[in-house]
């Protein structure tokens, strides 16, 4: 048996099992973690799928505080063994599909680890005595806004893409573990991320990528959909506070009350790396796309006592910056597969719909 962490009451030397944690979000959160908890022990399981990147982890990854485990939060056996092996007091789960393109022309694997993947990990969670799980989840699942008003944490949910539907059956099942087990659960739902290591199929890297390559910027629709934008560690800091100090059973709201259209953040993009709005190529539009998200965060402001520490033009700074200055990241996890992927998206989605 391998033995992390010393103990429940001492937050500093916690182990945690973070899934997902070489992706976009989970790779944040880790190096988060190593940056302001000097003892704490991270369990890392994550399937490394197209989206997983070990190269996201930099010298998190060689850490002895940091235990790398390749594998998939659907494999029960797994699981389990390794709550066995490791003495953890929490799971943070972010591993997922996350991208709602996808998720419309292949949702059978979004079913798989969205809601197969969580429900094994409550089960065998459940069953090892975790003391709590915090499942990241999405504002996603409440569908979209009109004009005015913000999702509040009892907005109902009404998911509109498969990914969503996916995340929304998550939230379900953890919500039915702490109603019926007793479970200690915590679910968080947040706007859209922006900043290091995000996979370029998502709207501001794709954008930074082909700008700097000369390449069209696919514009879905009339550009005029809204998005409210938080930087990645702002998040991150936000799913800690939510694990130290939520209420067992509660939803907590994250966003950055930054609200975007599309076509302002391609503009803004294209003005900051000195690219012409030419580059600009309205396609066809997703199907089903959500008009309107909006995050009324003051729930987390006022019980976790959590603020967003970066501004909008901080965060694009440094996301155009990082970019800019990691090529070779980029060039990693766009060879191979990602070439295929772009032309299936995007080959014959030339003009607006
Ligand atoms: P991502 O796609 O960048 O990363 C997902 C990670 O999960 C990858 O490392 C991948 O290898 C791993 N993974 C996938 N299937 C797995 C499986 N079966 N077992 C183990 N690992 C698996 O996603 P992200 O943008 O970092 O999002 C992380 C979480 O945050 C997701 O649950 C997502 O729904 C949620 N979320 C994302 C955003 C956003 O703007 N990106 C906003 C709110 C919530
Ligand atoms: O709101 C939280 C969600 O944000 C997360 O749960 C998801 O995991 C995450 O992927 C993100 O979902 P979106 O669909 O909002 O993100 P995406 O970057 O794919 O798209 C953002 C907006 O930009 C959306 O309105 C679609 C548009 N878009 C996207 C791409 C990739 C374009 O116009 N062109 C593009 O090429």
């Amino acid at each position: 048996m391998i033995r992390c962490g010393k103990g429940l009451t001492d937050m500093r030397n916690r182990c945690i099992l973070v899934t997902g944690g070489a992706g976009f979000i989970g790779s944040n959160f880790v190096r988060f973690l190593f940056e302001t908890e000097p003892a704490i022990e991270v369990v890392n399981l994550d399937a490394l799928t197209y989206a997983g990147n070990l190269a996201s982890l930099g010298d998190c990854l060689n850490r002895p505080r940091h235990h790398f485990v390749r594998g998939s939060i659907t494999n029960a056996e797994l699981v389990r063994l390794l709550l066995q092996q490791y003495t953890v007091d929490g799971i943070v789960n972010f591993a997922a599909e996350s991208h709602v393109d996808r998720s419309i022309t292949g949702p059978q694997v979004f079913i798989e680890t969205n809601v197969k993947g969580t429900l094994t990990l409550l089960a065998e969670a459940r069953t090892a005595g975790v003391a709590r799980f915090l499942q990241v989840s999405t504002d996603e699942v409440y569908g979209s806004l009109g004009q005015t008003g913000a999702f509040t944490e009892t907005t109902p949910l009404s998911p509109n893409s498969p990914y969503s539907a996916s995340k929304a059956a998550a939230d379900h099942l953890v919500h039915a573990y702490h109603h019926t087990h007793g479970m200690d659960t915590i679910i968080t739902r947040c706007s859209n991320n922006y900043g290091p290591y995000q996979f370029p199929e998502k709207l501001l890297p794709l954008m930074i990528m082909n700008a700097r390559r000369d390449r069209p910027l696919p514009v879905y629709g009339d550009g005029l959909h809204v998005r409210d934008w938080l930087y990645v560690r702002d998040h991150c800091a936000a799913i800690w506070a939510a694990y130290q100090r939520g209420k067992p059973g509660e939803v907590y709201n994250i966003g950055g009350s930054n609200e975007m259209t599309n076509l302002d953040i391609v503009r803004l993009l294209l003005a900051r790396l000195g690219k012409p709005e030419s580059l600009i190529t309205y396609v066809q539009d997703r199907p089903g796309h959500d008009r309107r998200y909006a995050i009324d965060a003051d729930k987390a402001r006022r019980e976790l006592g959590w603020e967003p520490a970066v501004t909008f033009e901080q965060g694009i700074a440094a996301t155009v910056e990082w970019y800019q200055g990691n090529p070779a990241w980029l060039e990693e996890v766009t060879s191979g597969a990602y070439q295929a992927y772009y032309e299936k998206m995007y080959g014959n989605r030339d003009r607006a719909g």
